[in-house]
């Protein structure tokens, strides 16, 4: 690799490259000036590039007067060329931290190729400068060593991705981005159509429709590294735009989905030095739910949710018996190391709750000299109070938190108090885990939209002992359905599709869609599934987040070069900006 690094270029060498067995050669070399330090009369230059930085001298007795002026006046960010011979440094100067420590240049010729004003903020890895300072410099943060480091595996990742995917049959397509609508559950970017007044394009969320295309038009095995986009709430693990490594596969059930992929996955691992075990373990969706209150859990930790509904039914504390009689549960977490918490240390726990929809949330404190402090056990009776500690498998030292509310809320909040208290109570959480959660139910009920929208989406395959449930108890069907979660996060997801018209227009039109509707939106799909349509299956990977979780980031926007504000906006170019009153009127729009 460095060799081809130094063809068609001014240097000879890179500044990660020299060694001391390089001793005594003449050599060029070309980046930025980093450290700059002036040892009377000699000029010490740490000269940074890409692959590493070297330590150059510049003495006056070596190159001409002017040459050693621009040294002396070089500053931080000056792009410099230099001319000079390697050589080992004194014992004492020996730096053991740093690659080609051993060693430095003695310039022979100094010529400044660029100057610098002063940097907006150091180039230095783990700064603390602001987010959108660094953003706004983002050229200038793509500087960092470890920054480089990310783009870099990001690179590999992707290109590991490509090779295991085209050794395995796959071919790369490319979809459109002037597409339509695509339901993802996101709002659409949408561009209007010149010449189509009135009409727009959507963004795709995903190339869901065009894989399935590609099925039905016989390309068997795609897969594109493929740029979505969403407009939608934006998280740490969330961009406006992203990149999916988007795989779609026909005659295919979901065990070879699943098949594939861990072995797509176990060459991507290696090639990103991550050890991990295959084959992978599978998690029933319900179980997901029930043990860790998510879909996405993070098992490299306990403190499972423990299901308390049967023990506290007609207990009693009312608000815990109350919520059983109205068909909710009552669970509980048991967070071991935090029972000698102060009063105001969980009353803050309890913000989390109520954050994530909770009512309230009970607590009994068990310290570590044997006390039971909380404001709720006096209303049980001893044998209900025995069955709960047991259940909990409670000992001093331990803070149990409980949620009583529908299933779906208590999951969401010891879910979040779960994650939270791991981080709390620093529970070690070293190395991944990656696992599937299978089986997701078919039809969740929009609370806001009043109607049944599809899980992952509506061209999900129900498995055909559960397709009389369609209509009758939609809650209640099943899906063919895979997510890849790794460390707590939903890494990939994919589904086998329908591939039959009939049922695809039952599913869509549980979704709300009338048949004129569904020609109207899908009527392409409906036309290809009815032309002999194989069956397939796929999934679509998070390129950005699985590389986010292989750098140890917290953030997406570490591991992408150009990423958006919270606001979805862009720092460094202003995007988005307004446009003229001539380009709205070519469109045939006007702002309000
Ligand atoms: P899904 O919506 O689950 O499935 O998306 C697949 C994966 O893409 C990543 N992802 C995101 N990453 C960053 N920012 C976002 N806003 C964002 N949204 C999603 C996640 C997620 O697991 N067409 C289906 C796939 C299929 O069925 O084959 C789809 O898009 O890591
Ligand atoms: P209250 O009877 O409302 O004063 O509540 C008694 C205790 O139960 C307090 O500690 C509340 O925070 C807690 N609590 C109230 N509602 C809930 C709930 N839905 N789930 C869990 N705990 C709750």
């Amino acid at each position: 690799m460095t060799d081809y690094l130094n063809e068609y270029c001014m240097h000879d060498h890179t500044c990660g490259q020299l060694r001391a067995g390089d001793a005594g050669t003449k050599v060029t070399l070309t980046g930025w000036v980093w450290h700059h330090r002036d040892h009377g009369g000699l000029i010490f230059i740490d000269l940074r590039d890409r692959e590493g930085y070297t330590q150059v001298v510049v003495d006056p007795d070596c190159v001409t007067a002017e040459e050693f002026t621009e040294a002396e006046h070089s500053h931080r960010e000056y792009v410099v060329k230099v001319e000079g011979t390697v050589r080992l440094r004194g014992e004492d100067a020996v730096n053991p931290n740093m690659e080609t420590g051993e060693i430095e240049v003695l310039a022979s010729s100094f010529v400044v190729l660029n100057t610098s004003v002063t940097p907006p903020f150091s180039i230095e890895d783990g700064i603390e400068t602001d987010e959108i300072t660094r953003m706004k410099w983002r050229y200038m943060d793509l500087r960092r060593p470890e920054m480089f480091q990310t783009i870099k595996l990001r690179h590999t990742v992707a290109q590991a991705m490509r090779a295991a995917l085209n050794k395995r049959g796959f071919i790369e397509v490319e979809t459109p981005i002037l597409a339509n609508s695509t339901p993802e559950g996101a709002r659409d970017y949408i561009v209007p159509s010149r010449p189509n007044p009135g009409k727009f394009y959507a963004l795709p969320q995903s190339p869901q429709q065009f894989k399935q295309m590609l099925m039905c038009g016989g390309i068997e095995r795609y897969y594109q590294i493929a740029r979505c986009f969403r407009d939608e709430d934006l998280r740490a693990d969330r961009q406006p735009e992203f990149t999916q490594v988007d795989i779609e596969m026909s005659f295919v059930d979901g065990e070879d989905v699943i098949d594939m992929m861990e072995g797509v996955m176990a060459e991507v691992l290696e090639a990103a030095g991550v050890e991990h075990p295959f084959p992978l373990q599978r998690m029933q969706y319900a179980d997901a739910m029930e043990y860790y209150g998510c879909d996405r859990p993070d098992i490299r930790f306990g403190m499972k949710l423990v299901n308390l509904t049967e023990i506290v039914r007609g207990c009693g504390f009312g608000v815990f018996s109350k919520a059983v009689e109205a068909g909710g549960v009552v669970k509980a977490i048991n967070a071991k190391g935090a029972g000698d918490w102060s009063r105001g240390e969980i009353d803050k726990l309890g913000h989390i709750a109520s954050d994530n929809g909770a009512k309230g949330m009970a607590w009994i404190a068990y310290t570590s000299d044997g006390k039971e402090k909380s404001p709720i056990i006096k209303f049980f009776d001893d044998e209900t109070y025995a069955k709960m500690k047991e259940a909990l498998n409670v000992e001093p030292g331990d803070l149990v938190l409980f949620a009583a509310d529908t299933a779906d809320v208590a999951n969401a909040v010891l879910s979040a108090l779960r994650m939270h208290m791991a981080e709390a109570l620093n529970i070690p959480r070293e190395g991944h885990a990656l696992l599937w959660v299978v089986n997701f139910p078919m039809f969740r009920y929009d609370e806001q939209e009043k109607k049944y929208a599809a899980e992952h989406h509506p061209f999900t395959m129900v498995p055909p002992d559960q397709q009389h449930l369609i209509e009758e108890a939609p809650l209640e069907c099943g899906s063919y359905s895979y997510d890849l979660v790794m460390d707590g996060f939903e890494a990939g997801g994919g589904t086998i599709r329908i591939h039959n018209a009939e049922l695809q227009r039952r599913i869509l039109r549980v979704c709300g869609l009338t048949d004129e509707e569904i020609d109207e939106k899908f009527g392409h799909l409906i036309h290809a599934l009815e032309l002999g349509a194989p069956p397939h299956g796929g999934i679509a990977l998070g390129l950005d987040r699985l590389v986010m979780l292989l750098a140890g980031k917290q953030s997406i926007r570490d591991v992408i070069a150009f990423p958006k504000t919270s606001s979805a906006s862009d720092p460094m170019t202003g995007a988005p900006s307004e446009v003229t009153t001539r380009q709205l009127k070519e469109v045939s729009l006007r702002t309000l």
